[in-house]
């Protein structure tokens, strides 16, 4: 039990979620195309989950795989026996949470984001204002990188000429303004009618918390609301931020908020949008998903239909590579201890 309650406050913490704990999507089950097996489909994840935590002895890395399986798990379930309700907000909310939990998550992930016009879609697309957060966010890493390169290539013999360190910071400090407000704009330009909150324009910091040095973020105490000075949009583009479809808005200079909730659009998704069969991976892992239900609704036992996800059935360990736990210090913080370094020989 004690593993589970630190387990939660963990991924609270890593992910600054602060109701996780074993949450599942929020899809009701009574709209899903087969309900019962996608109920039982999700209490075979939960039950798993827990035990692969139990597993862990407490171990944080282990523990945030655990999370990563169980929620590429829960996604098999909804390609299962709920595929009718994927481009929902509900469904689109379950995969801004995977991403914000498990490190090695990747693109492509399945029905993610929905299709422009999907039918049953969440009226904002949450889908694409993550993207933009997660683009922006290798987007400043590259950034910072390419500053800490080029300087690193440059560095003076005279040790006495060392003295555009504040340069460094200064470049490295727009790289994170820039980072910021693409992601944060993103909220404002995807889904201007609605709330931004709601849109993900809080995103941003599950994904570079500044007070987690060295998990995510390339500059220490970075602070967004001091960018009102810190950055020109122009020069974003130049940074490496060239993605046409980045707004860069400053801290002092964001539209109107809007003030919509997100809502499901009406239409019915009537056949797998994968096909009948899905095929994804994550990591090392593969599945292959059979959707089941997709003759007619809710009729018990079509055997020729039920649902089968083929893979070790077994929770997969998958020590990230990339994203928090993985991304290696690039940040200034790596480029002073270079130059310390250097001045210590
Ligand atoms: C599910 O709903 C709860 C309660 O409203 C919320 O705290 C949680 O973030 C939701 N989870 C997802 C994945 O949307
Ligand atoms: C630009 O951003 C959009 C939306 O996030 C994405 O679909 C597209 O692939 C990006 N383009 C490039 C060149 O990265
Ligand atoms: C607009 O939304 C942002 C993001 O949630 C919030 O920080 C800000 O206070 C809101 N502005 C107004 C005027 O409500
Ligand atoms: C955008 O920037 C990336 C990284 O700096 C670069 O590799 C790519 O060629 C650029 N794309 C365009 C369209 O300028």
């Amino acid at each position: 039990m004690t593993s589970r309650i630190s387990f939660a406050l963990g991924v609270a913490a890593l992910a600054g979620l602060s109701q996780l704990a074993y949450a599942q999507t929020n899809i009701t089950s009574s709209h899903c195309i087969s309900s019962s097996e996608y109920l039982s489909c999700n209490r075979d994840v939960a039950d798993k989950w827990g035990s692969c935590v139990d597993d862990c002895n407490g171990n944080g890395n282990c523990i945030v795989d655990c999370g990563c399986t169980a929620h590429q798990k829960y996604i098999n379930c909804m390609a299962e026996s709920c595929w009718n309700q994927v481009y929902s907000c509900e469904y689109q909310l379950f995969v801004q949470q995977y991403f914000a939990v498990c490190p090695s998550a990747t693109e492509p992930i399945p029905f993610w984001p929905a299709p422009d016009n999907a039918p049953n879609r969440c009226s904002c697309d949450l889908g694409k204002v993550l993207q933009n957060t997660l683009s922006a966010r290798n987007a400043q890493v590259n950034c910072v990188t390419h500053v800490t390169d080029q300087t690193i290539n440059n560095i003076p013999t005279n040790l006495g000429d060392l003295g555009n360190i504040g340069d460094i910071t200064k470049s490295a400090t727009e790289c994170a303004c820039c980072g910021a407000s693409a992601s944060i704009s993103s909220a404002w330009d995807v889904c201007p009618d609605t709330v931004p909150r709601l849109a993900g324009a809080d995103l941003w910091p599950v994904f570079f918390p500044s007070d987690w040095p060295n998990l995510y973020n390339s500059v220490p105490d970075f602070v967004w609301g001091t960018c009102d000075n810190n950055f020109s949009p122009n020069d974003c583009k130049k940074y490496g931020f060239n993605n046409t479809s980045d707004k860069f808005y400053k801290p002092g200079d964001f539209p109107n908020n809007g003030t919509k909730t997100l809502s499901n659009l009406p239409g019915t998704v009537t056949a797998p949008p994968s096909g009948t069969v899905l095929t994804w991976s994550q990591s090392s892992t593969t599945y292959t998903v059979t959707a089941t239900g997709y003759d007619q609704k809710a009729v018990a036992s079509q055997s020729e239909y039920r649902a089968t996800a083929t893979s070790t059935d077994a929770f997969a360990t998958q020590t990230s590579t990339n994203g928090a736990v993985g991304v290696k210090p690039v940040g200034v913080l790596a480029f002073l201890g270079v130059v310390a370094a250097a001045m210590v020989m």
